[in-house]
């Protein structure tokens, strides 16, 4: 098991029911009081309230808001999971604080350290995980699951309602409470939105899945329309994508490993390309 980073300050234990590791802690997150989720029709009104929490209170971790239940809608035969390999989410102490490495802010201390801050790079999950949660296939309900994994090996699930953090500060706030604490709850709710959870991913996974892995080194390059099409409906379909600056993910897992372009694309548009194709399969609009 990966051991959490030091919590500064000491956190409460609790005893739970379901533990997803040797032990959990949980973590609560300020709460902006206002920033519920809306729905579509009101999103002017969300961007004000996102405007006036950004100048009146930068300093504060956003609260992960609940996203409209996918409960709502029908749900489908089959579901998609993501999996986001490789991700670089790192959390180290630079001077007095615990805080997530990224190439911009912590070059020298990168250096320092010997480590090339090329590799830190916690822009490419959260660039995926927006374009996951915001996709109109999740809105329809036909996102089962997403499943982080870092380079360190820790194993994270994000539920498909949870709403992510828009602005990148905010996001590593909350990727350094998660690996710090084991779990984020929902705004003034029990629920977990994200936790971590235990290695290997594929003990996650629903049983009836095809699991595929993307690379743009794969020598099978496919139309993911057609590839989605062939696809029987009964199956559930795990697409397994990188985020990492460089490299290869690991396909030991997979069922299948694809190359969607001719171009190297960033794991974002990868993922908007494999939900545009769904939701064109299912008519979402
Ligand atoms: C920033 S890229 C990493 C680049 C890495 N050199 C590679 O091609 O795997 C992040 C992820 O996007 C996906 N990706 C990028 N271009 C792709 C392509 N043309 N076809 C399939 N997947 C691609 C891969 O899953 C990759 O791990």
């Amino acid at each position: 098991m990966v051991r959490p980073y030091a919590v500064k300050g000491g956190v409460k234990r609790k005893k739970r029911e379901e533990v997803y590791d040797d032990e959990e802690i949980e973590a609560t997150i300020s709460t902006l009081e206002n920033n519920t989720y809306k729905e579509e029709g009101k999103d002017k009104e969300e961007e004000e309230e996102i405007d006036r929490d950004e100048t009146t209170m930068e300093s504060e971790l956003a609260g992960i808001p609940i996203a409209p239940s996918s409960s709502s809608v029908k749900k489908s035969k089959s579901g998609i999971v993501f999996v986001l390999e490789r991700a670089s989410l790192e959390v180290g102490k630079v001077g007095k604080t615990y805080q997530l490495l990224n190439s911009d802010e912590h070059s020298n201390f990168l250096k320092k350290h010997g480590k090339n801050p090329a590799d830190y790079r916690p822009d490419i999950a959260h660039q995926a995980l927006l374009a996951i949660l915001d996709s109109p296939l999740n809105k329809a309900g036909r996102l089962q699951a997403v499943y982080v994994k870092t380079e360190k090996g820790v194993l994270f699930e994000v539920k498909p309602h949870c709403r992510m953090p828009r602005t990148f500060k905010r996001f590593c706030g909350i990727m350094l409470q998660l690996l710090q604490k084991l779990s984020i709850t929902a705004t003034g709710k029990r629920e977990k939105l994200l936790r971590v959870i235990a290695n290997p991913v594929t003990r996650h996974l629903p049983l009836n899945s095809r699991k595929i892995g993307l690379s743009h080194s794969s020598p099978k390059l496919v139309q993911l329309k057609e590839y989605v099409n062939a696809a029987s409906d009964d199956m559930n379909l795990v697409f397994v994508v990188g985020a990492m600056s460089h490299g290869k993910i690991n396909n030991d897992y997979t069922d299948d490993f694809i190359s969607v372009s001719g171009y190297p694309l960033s794991a974002a548009c990868c993922i908007g390309r494999i939900c545009n194709a769904l939701e064109l399969k299912w008519k979402i609009l």
